[in-house]
């Protein structure tokens, strides 16, 4: 049935929902006199409401996720053929997908070496939490069970996920928290609290040395970053961040957990955001981009030593890793998965990412001579944000409302952009772009206009 064209099916699709979906991260009190969007097809970077309007996708699924676009065939029959060779079994137990995209990961990620399944981004990132804890117990004494986290990054939305969020807005009213998770502050140079920025990624990094410290260096565990924050804010690690980071670590027994869930698999123009700037990493988490939100998948990656800190005395019930994921288990996951990367490797994704962000980045440089708004633009690879302030000089930010406008009025326009939404008490200020890996410049054009246009309209 073409249910776009069909009035009825489709009104009754939008009662039901109205009815009974509760949307995620949604007041629903305007749905009394409005109607939800209901997305009903994609193709490439193009999707389709069910009243049958056309939008440009620029952010891959609304939250960085669809990275080799919609309507792909080969991901879809892929996973169909799985699914009836093999559909489920729990993860205690091997799956030919499974053991074959874990080898094909690993071959992207020199120095890692074990897979750990699950399926979303929060419990990848609680497995990397529950392992630090573990091995506090088993080699620490009980000690070494903090686990650190910077202001502006975001690891997930369960409790323990939230007890390391860097975002005060998103945390408020869910508390109390999961003790034993410590901030250390962000990396934004365009916010630097420091007089002089000289060396400024050595003296936000040297941040951390502070905070362990404080908290005595025998009971920090562990420290989890994103390699660019991303919902709060498209910050990048400025030049000599994680060389210092790498170093403290080092020197206090640290075990370094980088949080790929948005980063991971190709999105910043390298297979992984933290192969950018040299870090060796003990726990890799990513999520959303490893198979294009075909299936959900998440995994949780370790080196062979941190993997060997669980394999001793069978005879021990404690010894190992006391964890199960029921849905990672489910073998269209990484069947999905193997499908991706080949994707990505054999449309030569990464060099478009490259070049594709390298255009993006100017041309909302371009927009930023024109638009007084526009304090900063940055980013890596399709992964870029625009932060808008109501004064260059003093860099206010704009309300959110501001942000609201504009990705309305680019909506309006038939492009949907990102935006921080309701992180922070005053920072909920910077435009999230993130178009599939297989865009071009016309639709990189077709979006920084509509950018133009809303900026304009809004005066
Ligand atoms: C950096 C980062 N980590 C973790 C998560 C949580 O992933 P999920 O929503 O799949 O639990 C997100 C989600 O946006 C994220 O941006």
């Amino acid at each position: 049935m073409n249910y776009r064209l069909d009035k009825v099916y489709s009104s009754d699709i939008v009662t039901s929902d109205k009815a009974h979906v509760w949307h995620h991260l949604s007041q629903h009190k305007p749905y009394e006199s409005s109607d939800p969007m209901v997305m009903v097809e994609g193709k490439g970077l193009r999707v389709t409401d069910i009243n049958g309007r056309e939008y440009l996708d620029a952010v891959s699924g609304g939250v960085w996720t669809v990275n080799v676009g919609y309507g792909r065939e080969t991901i879809a029959r892929a996973v169909h053929d799985q699914l009836l060779k093999m559909c489920y079994f729990a993860g205690s137990h091997g799956s030919i997908p499974g053991a074959r995209f874990a080898e094909k990961l690993i071959e992207k990620m020199p120095g890692m070496s074990r897979v750990y399944y699950s399926n979303s981004g929060s419990e990848a990132n609680e497995k990397g939490y529950k392992m630090v804890r573990q091995l506090a117990h088993t080699k620490h004494n009980g000690q070494k069970y903090k686990i650190i986290y910077r202001d502006r990054d975001y690891h997930g939305t369960t409790i323990t996920a939230l007890s390391s969020c860097g975002q005060e807005e998103r945390k408020e009213q869910y508390g109390p928290f999961t003790p034993g998770f410590v901030e250390m502050p962000h990396c934004s140079i365009y916010r630097s609290p420091y007089d002089d920025n000289t060396n400024f990624g050595e003296q936000a990094a040297r941040e951390l040395e502070k905070v362990i410290l404080q908290e005595d260096p025998d009971t920090v565990g562990s420290l989890i970053l994103e390699p660019i924050t991303a919902g709060g804010g498209v910050i990048p690690a400025p030049e000599g961040y994680f060389e210092t980071i790498q170093e403290i670590c080092k020197k206090y027994g640290l075990l370094l957990h980088m949080d790929e869930v948005v980063c991971g698999m190709g999105r910043t123009g390298k297979w992984f955001g933290y192969q950018h700037y040299g870090v060796k990493p003990d726990i890799v988490t990513m999520a959303k981009g490893v198979a294009s939100g075909y299936a959900a998948i998440s995994v949780t990656v370790t080196t062979e030593e941190l993997f060997d800190g669980f394999k001793s005395d069978p005879s021990d019930p404690m010894s190992y890793f006391r964890d199960i994921s029921t849905f990672g288990g489910c073998a269209a996951g990484p069947a999905a998965a193997l499908e991706n990367m080949r994707i990505i490797e054999e449309e030569n994704l990464l060099d478009n990412v490259n070049t594709m962000g390298d255009y993006l980045v100017d041309r909302l440089r371009e927009l930023q001579d024109r638009h007084a708004l526009i304090g900063d633009v940055r980013g890596k690879g399709l992964f870029v944000g625009a932060e808008l302030v109501k004064d260059r000089q003093t860099k206010e930010p704009v309300e959110e409302g501001v942000v609201m406008k504009i990705a309305a009025e680019c909506l309006k326009q038939g492009v949907i952009i990102g935006r921080t939404n309701r992180s922070f008490h005053k920072l909920n200020n910077t435009i999230c772009l993130s178009p599939a890996l297989i865009c071009t410049k016309d639709d990189i054009d077709e979006i920084v206009n509509a950018i133009d246009n809303a900026m304009t309209n809004i005066g």
